[in-house]
């Protein structure tokens, strides 16, 4: 037996080596890894709590709605009247639940619907867009459009 493993030493010590790491990752592994990750699934259970206690930044549309009449009656039967309101105001989950007497900044009247309606080759053919270089000088969109119903007639 001793015979044949004669000249194998170096075979053992690479062997060696390797259970070595293997026994290292799975330490690390064991000490990085939290205790309740995979009690759900492939994540981390306690980030379910943690995600919870984080205030909501969007109201949602129609709490915006309870408050502005005016402008829910504005978009009525316009072709905006279903894009969300933060979707262009941004998050204003604060300012909706009274927690912030700031009165909310408007929206940019020309950098804020660019980013909708600036032409893309991607975009579908349906989906109302212009070459803003043609369409429009350095003005705001809204000198002509009004953002909340905004179809000139
Ligand atoms: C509880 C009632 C309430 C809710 C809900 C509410 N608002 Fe307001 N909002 C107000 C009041 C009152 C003012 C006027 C405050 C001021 O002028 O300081 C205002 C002001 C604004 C302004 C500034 C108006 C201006 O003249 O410049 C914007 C924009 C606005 N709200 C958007 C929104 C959006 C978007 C939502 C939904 C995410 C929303 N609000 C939800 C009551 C509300
Ligand atoms: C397509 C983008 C867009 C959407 C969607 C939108 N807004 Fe606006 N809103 C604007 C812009 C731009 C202004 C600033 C207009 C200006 O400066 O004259 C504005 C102004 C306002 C103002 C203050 C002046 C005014 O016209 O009354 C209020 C309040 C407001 N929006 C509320 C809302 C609410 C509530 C919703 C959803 C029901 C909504 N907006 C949806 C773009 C939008
Ligand atoms: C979040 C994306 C978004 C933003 C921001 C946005 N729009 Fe729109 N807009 C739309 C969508 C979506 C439609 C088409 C809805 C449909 O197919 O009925 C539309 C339609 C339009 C139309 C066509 C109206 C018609 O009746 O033919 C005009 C004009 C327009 N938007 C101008 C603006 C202006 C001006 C602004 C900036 C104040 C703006 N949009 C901001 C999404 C957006
Ligand atoms: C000088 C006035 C004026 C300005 C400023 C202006 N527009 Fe227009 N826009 C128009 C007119 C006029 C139409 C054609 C109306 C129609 O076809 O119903 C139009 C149509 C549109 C349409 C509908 C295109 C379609 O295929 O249905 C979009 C989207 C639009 N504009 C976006 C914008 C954006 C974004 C800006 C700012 C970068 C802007 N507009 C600035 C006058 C203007």
């Amino acid at each position: 037996m001793r015979d044949r493993f004669r000249d194998a030493e170096h075979v053992f010590r690479v062997a060696l080596i390797f259970a070595l790491l293997v026994v290292a990752f799975l330490l690390l592994r064991a000490w990085f890894i939290p205790d309740d990750f995979g009690v759900y699934g492939f994540y981390r259970a306690g980030a379910l709590d943690d995600n919870r206690v984080r205030p909501p930044q969007y109201a949602g549309h129609s709490t915006c709605a309870d408050c502005h009449a005016d402008v829910v009656d504005t978009r009525r039967g316009s072709r905006h009247e279903r894009v969300a309101c933060e979707a262009c105001h941004g998050p204003l989950g604060r300012h909706a639940a009274g927690e912030d007497e700031a009165t909310p900044a408007r929206p940019d009247g020309r950098a804020s619907c660019i980013r909708c309606h600036d032409a893309r080759a991607g975009k579908p053919a349906g989906f109302p867009q212009v070459v803003v270089a043609d369409h429009a000088d350095e003005g705001p969109c809204t000198a002509c459009h009004q953002p909340h119903s905004p179809a000139i007639r």
